[in-house]
Parts: C-alpha cells; structure tokens; sequence
C-alpha cells in the first residue's frame, strides 16, 4: 500500500487494479494523510465557500434515488420566482461569496430565456456563476454560457452505464456523456461526480468513475454517500460503510487529480457529525454552504436528514468559517477557479 500511494503522490496515476485495492485496504489513514498532503501543495490551506440556492424543486425525473423524483407525490414542491434568486444572490454577495451555485431539478418552467435573464442579472454582482439544472441541449448550454455563466455542474452519478439505466429506466447514460462534453468544448469548469454506495455498484466501478473524471478531465468533482430517501423505491437500503468509502473516494480524486476543486459535500454531514471537517482533511478544498431562505431549506430533500435545515444563510457563513478556522485552514478570498492556486504561488 505504501508503495502504491507513493506512486500515487508523484505521479498522479493508479491503474484500476491499484485504485480498487486502495478502496479495498482496510488501513485507510495513509490514503488520507496522502491526499491531505497533495491537497496542501496544490491547491493550499484556503477553502472556498459557494453559496448554494435551491431554486426548484420541481423534477421531470424519476431517479430511483432522489427525493425529487417526480413519482414523489409527497414532496412539497416549490419554485422561486426569478426576482427571488436574483435577490438571494444579492445576498450571499453581501455575506462575502464570490460564487453562487444555481441548483434545481430538472424543471421545465425555467426555458432559456428566463434562466439566461436571471444568469444576466447576477453576473452583475461580480460573482462567478455555476449552474447545475441538469440535462440540457447544447446550444441551451451555449446561451447560458453567452449570459455569463462560468461553471456547470453535472455528476455522472455512476459510470456504470447498466446501473445508471435501472436506476431510471428513461434516462441515457450516453445523453450524460454528451453533456458533459458539450459543457467542456463550450468553455465551462465542468463539474462532475458521483454517488457511493449505490445498490449494486462496485469498488470496479468506483475506480471507472475516478479514471472517468481524469479522463474528461474534471474541473471539479462531488462525491456524495448515498442515503435512502423514504419515499423512493431504494427507501429500504442501508448506508453502512458509505461514509468511509466517500472519504477514501475523494482522497484518491485529490490523488489522480491534484488540483482539482473538491467540495466536501453536505451529505457526508448528514452521516457523521464532523463529516465535512473529516471530508476537508481528507482531500477537500471547498464548502458550499446553503444561501436559501426559510421553509425552501428543507423541501428541498434530496435525501432525509440534510444540515442546516432551521439555520439562515447567515447562521451558516458564521458556522462554517468557525468550523474551518478550528482545523487550522481558512476561508479563501478570490473566485476560486482551477488553478488559481498554482498560479499565484
Ligand atoms: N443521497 C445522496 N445524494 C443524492 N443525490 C440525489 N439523491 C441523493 C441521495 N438519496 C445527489 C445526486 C445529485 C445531487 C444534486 O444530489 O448525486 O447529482
Ligand atoms: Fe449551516 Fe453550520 S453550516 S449551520
């Protein structure tokens, strides 16, 4: 293990082999401590903090997964009006972001001249703007592109094409490909990702996903446990050993990719109290805190037991950086593209 990590450390590669018995070894701490040490020479001590704003709820979906599914009859769906997300990114520029992250579920009531308007209006702040809303054509891609949006964010979920498909019968894994590609030949920092933990998923096909991200390659890159969702098909499934196998994913991200932006994602919180410090020390550069007002905080349900559900945009800047700040790093001024870091050292 030793051997492969030092490897790994220099040359930023693994085979499939390596990468699956790295997921395998039980004795996780020097695959952490490697990654922690990669992570502090590319990209630095500074986290960068994105404001999150779930803007809609609404799906057209059916993910076995999600809490947004549309066959979810009971969720309470909702949709800000565009007035509302822009002024909510008004607000985390006031509370100190330099990026906002437009989230939602694949909703159609939002066509392209609304979404382009709404990316126009906060391009005004002086805010980098990433947006994840999922599958779309490219020349939609391309107009938010020409309205100023900077990144996009799309995990692939699961490059096992087999198991993406079942796990919504209606989707194509290959129309996923082809979005993710149209969004890097149109100039965006592509974001990509995947879930761990995925009724029948692999540690094979865990190490697809890394090579997948290398190959593309990343700009960023979420990894995110699974967690049943009660009002789905996978409700009854366990998230036994997701969180460790999460970290030891991410590790080896920060491995293959050095100085990539890796967000320590919310639903790692979910399973463990200091999931997102853990995640932080274990490859991690960025935080995306939630910049959603009220009640819309917690209808937006991906997953049961999400953070920060009864805290304001506020309460959660404060937090966060006070979290950052007890493990000796700090929140990182500037826009936080790829590279920046490298650049300016
Ligand atoms: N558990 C954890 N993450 C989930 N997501 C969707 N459903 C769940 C779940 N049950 C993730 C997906 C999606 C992101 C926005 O949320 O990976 O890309
Ligand atoms: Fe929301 Fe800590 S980040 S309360």
């Amino acid at each position: 293990m030793k051997d492969l990590l030092e490897k790994a450390t220099r040359a930023h590669t693994l085979t499939r082999t390596e990468i699956v018995s790295l997921l395998a070894c039980s004795e996780s701490q020097l695959l952490f401590q490697a990654a922690d040490f990669v992570r502090k020479n590319y990209v630095g001590d500074g986290v960068y903090l994105r404001g999150l704003i779930e803007f809609s709820n609404y799906c057209k979906n059916d993910c076995f997964y999600c809490g947004l599914r549309r066959s979810n009859t009971q969720a309470q769906r909702y949709r800000l009006t565009p007035q509302q997300i822009i002024a909510t990114a008004q607000q985390a520029a006031q509370y100190g972001y330099k990026t906002v992250v437009l989230q939602s579920g694949e909703d159609p009531q939002f066509d392209t001249d609304k979404m382009c308007h709404i990316i126009r209006e906060i391009k005004k702040y002086d805010l980098a703007l990433t947006l994840s809303i999922g599958e779309k054509t490219r020349e939609e891609y391309a107009a938010y592109k020409q309205a100023g949006a900077d990144r996009y964010l799309l995990r692939i979920e699961t490059t096992d094409k087999a198991l993406y498909e079942k796990l919504d019968p209606a989707m194509s894994w290959d129309n996923r490909v082809r979005c993710l590609n149209d969004l890097k030949e149109l100039g965006y920092e592509v974001g990509s990702g995947s879930l761990v933990g995925l009724p029948g998923q692999t540690l094979e096909s865990l190490a697809d996903d890394l090579l997948f991200f290398k190959k593309l390659p990343v700009d960023m890159a979420g990894i995110g446990p699974f967690i049943p969702h009660p009002h789905t098909p996978l409700a009854n499934e366990k998230t036994a050993g997701h969180f460790e196998l999460s970290l030891k994913m991410m590790s080896l991200m920060r491995l293959l990719l050095p100085d990539i932006n890796i967000p320590a994602t919310t639903a790692m919180e979910t399973l463990h109290p200091q999931g997102r410090l853990l995640a932080l020390q274990c490859g991690a550069n960025v935080v995306m805190p939630n910049v959603t007002q009220g009640e819309f905080r917690k209808k937006y349900e991906l997953y049961p037991g999400k953070i920060c559900t009864g805290e304001s945009p506020e309460q959660c800047r404060g937090c966060i950086q006070a979290k950052i700040e007890s493990i000796g790093r700090f929140v990182a001024p500037g826009k936080g593209f790829h590279g920046d870091f490298l650049k300016n050292k």
